[in-house]
């Protein structure tokens, strides 16, 4: 049965999907176009754990003896293994030439995952890799994940195309699973992405006609609500919505999919508040990229909205996005000084507890043990 979750390795579980993973996304990308390729290809090389794909895939798993809809009520086996090219301008484009019929994948018995729910895996990791080009041209970043940044490497132009050419990529195999609730959830992931890093951008609201306007000077609940709106569509919105598919593609009941996408909302909402906490309290060379980043970019997040409440002082530098010389030193002293930092944590720990909360009615298996510890280690992680 299931093993002492101290001895538990999440990715084990899934390992078989988790080493096809790398190489199924290299298939689904080949362009024709060697740079172009190889750019599409630079996150996803240089992803370490793949913690997204590998929720999805534990999900899938973790939702197999869950209850399910009636046979006659679920869509077909989708056959996603026709390859996706970019076919010559004089062949006819006709999308319909796949063949629907279903096809069997002898991993599937094995490993109680479909293939749709591994390609869904993969794309998600596809979204991902797009949204952080496009991130890093944004940010005007140097470095990911210990390397040049794609922006840095590759120049901003090849940085927003093979974004853009990921998200294309990812939409045909999307389509290819032949399930419509499916393609409207990671598509309306795409735009939650953008209106999460619009929010981002404008840091406050905007006026309703429309103009860009800055928070208010004085702390109010509203700007923490802002702050937690945006924190979901811009990080928790993909893993919830991808949890929700796998659910879905998987034939699970209406409250099994449910719970996956409260998993998955409340893991995404506890990881991004552990990402703004180290920016805080981790030096730049064990994160990998500059700490001290968010304040610079003039963005405040949890420990400087929660410092706000306590000092005052705060709000006009928020105002100006730390912009007039001083401000990033001095905010920074002072959410050193307040309980911010401490409550950002409990905030991400109350989270965390939820998502092992939304999947307490699954099945006990070693997937549904690998999501609760993930959950948990989420709060440790130190990069
Ligand atoms: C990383 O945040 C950024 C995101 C998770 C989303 C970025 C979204 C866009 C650029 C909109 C375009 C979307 C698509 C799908 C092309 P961060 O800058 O706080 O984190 P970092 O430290 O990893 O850079
Ligand atoms: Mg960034
Ligand atoms: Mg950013």
């Amino acid at each position: 049965e299931a093993a002492p979750s101290f001895t538990l390795n999440p990715a084990a579980i899934v390992a078989g999907e988790m080493k096809a993973l790398t190489q199924n996304i290299q298939d689904l990308l080949s362009s024709g176009h060697p740079s172009l390729d190889k750019v599409a290809k630079y996150y996803i090389q240089s992803e370490g754990k793949h913690l997204r794909p590998l929720v999805v895939l534990l999900m899938a798993r973790a939702t197999y003896n869950c209850p399910k809809l009636p046979l006659d009520a679920r869509l077909p086996a989708a056959n996603i293994n026709t390859p996706i090219t970019s076919p010559s301008i004089l062949q006819d484009f006709n999308p319909s030439y796949t063949s629907d019929a279903p096809s069997t994948s002898p991993s599937t018995i094995a490993t109680q995952i479909s293939p749709s729910q591994t390609r869904l895996a993969e794309i998600t990791e596809m979204i991902h890799a797009a949204s952080l080009l496009h991130d890093d041209v944004i940010d005007n970043a140097e470095a990911r994940r210990g390397s040049p940044s794609g922006n840095l490497a590759f120049g901003n132009k090849m940085a927003i195309l093979a974004g853009d050419f990921l998200l294309g990529r990812a939409s045909v195999a999307l389509a290819r699973l032949r399930d419509a609730e499916v393609v409207e959830l990671l598509a309306t992931v795409i735009a939650n992405l953008v209106e999460g890093e619009f929010m981002q951008l404008h840091n406050g609201a905007t006026s309703p006609s429309g103009d860009a306007r800055g928070p208010p000077l004085r702390y109010s609940p509203a700007a923490f609500e802002h702050y937690i709106q945006k924190t979901y569509l811009k990080t928790a919105s993909l893993i919830s919505k991808s949890c929700r598919a796998a659910a879905i593609l998987g034939g699970s009941t209406r409250d099994v999919a449910d719970a996956a996408y409260l998993y998955g909302k409340n893991l995404g909402l506890s990881f991004q508040l552990v990402d703004d906490l180290l920016d805080y309290t981790v030096a730049s060379s064990d994160l990998g990229k500059p700490a001290q980043a968010d304040l610079k970019l003039g963005l405040a997040t949890a420990p400087v909205l929660f410092a706000w409440e306590q000092y005052e002082e705060l709000g006009p530098m928020i105002n100006r996005k730390f912009a007039e010389a001083g401000d990033v030193d001095k905010a920074w002293e002072m959410v050193q000084k307040s309980n911010g930092l401490e409550r950002t944590r409990e905030l991400a720990e109350s989270f965390s507890r939820k998502a092992i909360e939304a999947i307490g009615m699954f099945p006990d298996s070693e997937a549904k043990e690998g999501l609760e510890q993930i959950a948990r280690k989420g709060l440790t992680r130190k990069k």
